[in-house]
C-alpha cells in the first residue's frame, strides 16, 4: 500500500481519542482573539511568534508556556469557544467520541470559578453532540506539582457536576511528583463512582506505572511509554487489557522519544498491549489525532491491520458501555472491510 492510500485510510477511519487536554487544544489564532476579547496584553506580538515560542526539549519546557497560554481563558464563552474548536477539527479527522481532560486548577488559581470552566466545557459538549454528532466525556485532572489537599478541594468543587464528569485524572509534572501522593483523593474519587486514569511512565519511571495501578487503581493508563523498559510490568499491563493512550507527536515534541523511527507504538501492539493514538495537547505539538496516527505510521512503518487495531482499541478502551461500543467498532469494521 501507497503512503497515499494508508494516509486516506487514516483519514476515514472512525475512532475515538482518549487523551486530548482541552487547554492544550488552544491555537495560536483563538489565543489572540480571547486576548483581544478580554482586553489582555500577550507577551507575543504575533500568531508566528507564538508558533516559534513551541519549542521543547522536555515536559515542564512546555508545561510553563502551557499554563501561560491558558490565561486568555476567562468567561464561559471562553470555554466554549475552546471546546468547540476542538471538536470541529477533531470531527475532521472521523473522531466519532472524546474523552477530554481539563485541568480546573490552572483556572480556580487565578479566580475564574470552577462553574464557569465548567457551564462552557458542557455546551461545547452538548454542541459537538446536536452539530457534529461527537460523543463525550469529561475527566477532571488534578495537578500533580501541588498538593493532595489542593486535590481534595478541587474535587469538592466538582461535586455539584458529577452527573456530567465521568472520571479523574492526574497530569502536569510527573517526576517528583509520584501516583503515591495522591492515593487518598484518588480512593474518594472511586468511591464517588468515577473513572480514575492518571499519567504515568511518560517521564516518570516504570515504579510510577506500578503505583497507578497498584495505589491508583487506574482504569486506563496515559501514555505508559517507560512501562517498555519493566518485562514484567508489560505482561501484566498485556493480561490485564490495560488500554494505554499514547500520543506519538507529543512525545516527539517533549523528547520523550528522539525520532519517530524509535517510537515504541508498534513494539508495544506486538507486546500485546491496547495501545491508542492520540495528540495530547495538538495546539502545542504540531498535529491532532490523524496528523499523529500518520507520522506515527510513516515513522514506525503501520500496517493497515495495525492501524484498525489502534482504531479499535480506542473504542474498547473507552469508557462507553459496551452497547454503545459495538455501534462504533461495528462501523470501524464495515470501514475497515470496504
Ligand atoms: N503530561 C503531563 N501533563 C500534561 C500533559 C502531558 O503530556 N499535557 C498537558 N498536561
Ligand atoms: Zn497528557
Amino acid at each position: 500500500m501507497t503512503e497515499t492510500s494508508l494516509d486516506s485510510f487514516i483519514s476515514g477511519l472512525p475512532k475515538a481519542e482518549l487523551h486530548l487536554h482541552i487547554e492544550g487544544s488552544l491555537e495560536p489564532e483563538l489565543m489572540f482573539a480571547l486576548a483581544k476579547r478580554n482586553a489582555l496584553t500577550l507577551p507575543y506580538k504575533s500568531v508566528e511568534e507564538i508558533r516559534a515560542a513551541y519549542s521543547f526539549s522536555r515536559l515542564q519546557d512546555f508545561l510553563d508556556i502551557y499554563y501561560a497560554g491558558a490565561s486568555v481563558l476567562l468567561t464561559a464563552e471562553d470555554f466554549h469557544d475552546l471546546g468547540l474548536a476542538y471538536f470541529r477539527r477533531a470531527a475532521a479527522d472521523g473522531v466519532r467520541h472524546a474523552e477530554i481532560f481539563f485541568d480546573p486548577q490552572t483556572h480556580t488559581d487565578r479566580g475564574v470559578p470552577f462553574a464557569t470552566v465548567a457551564k462552557g466545557l458542557f455546551s461545547a459538549m452538548d454542541a459537538a453532540q446536536r452539530t457534529l454528532n461527537v460523543s463525550s466525556k469529561l475527566i477532571l485532572c488534578f495537578l500533580r506539582h501541588l498538593d493532595e489537599d489542593a486535590a481534595f478541594a478541587t474535587l469538592k468543587m466538582a461535586e455539584p457536576y458529577l452527573d456530567r464528569i465521568a472520571g479523574v485524572g492526574l497530569d502536569s509534572s510527573e517526576v517528583g511528583h509520584p501516583p503515591s501522593k495522591f492515593a487518598r483523593v484518588f480512593k474518594r474519587a472511586r468511591e464517588m463512582g468515577l473513572k480514575l486514569v492518571a499519567h504515568a511512565g511518560e517521564e516518570g519511571p516504570p515504579d510510577y506505572v506500578y503505583e497507578a495501578l497498584d495505589l491508583l487503581g487506574v482504569d486506563r493508563l496515559d501514555h505508559g511509554n517507560r512501562s517498555l523498559e519493566d518485562e514484567s510490568l508489560v505482561k501484566r499491563l498485556a493480561a490485564t487489557g490495560m488500554t494505554l493512550t499514547v500520543c506519538p507527536l507529543s512525545n516527539l515534541k517533549l523528547c520523550v522519544v528522539h525520532d519517530m523511527k524509535d517510537h515504541p507504538l508498534k513494539r508495544m501492539l506486538a507486546l500485546g498491549l491496547n495501545a491508542t493514538v492520540n495528540s495530547d495537547d495538538p495546539a502545542y505539538f504540531g498535529g491532532y489525532v490523524n496528523d499523529n496516527f500518520r507520522a506515527v505510521a510513516a515513522g514506525v512503518g503501520l500496517t493497515r491491520e495495525e492501524i484498525s487495531r489502534l482504531a479499535r482499541n480506542s473504542f474498547t478502551g473507552s469508557f462507553l458501555n459496551p452497547d454503545e461500543q459495538a455501534v462504533h467498532l461495528a462501523a470501524l469494521d464495515a470501514y475497515s472491510a470496504a
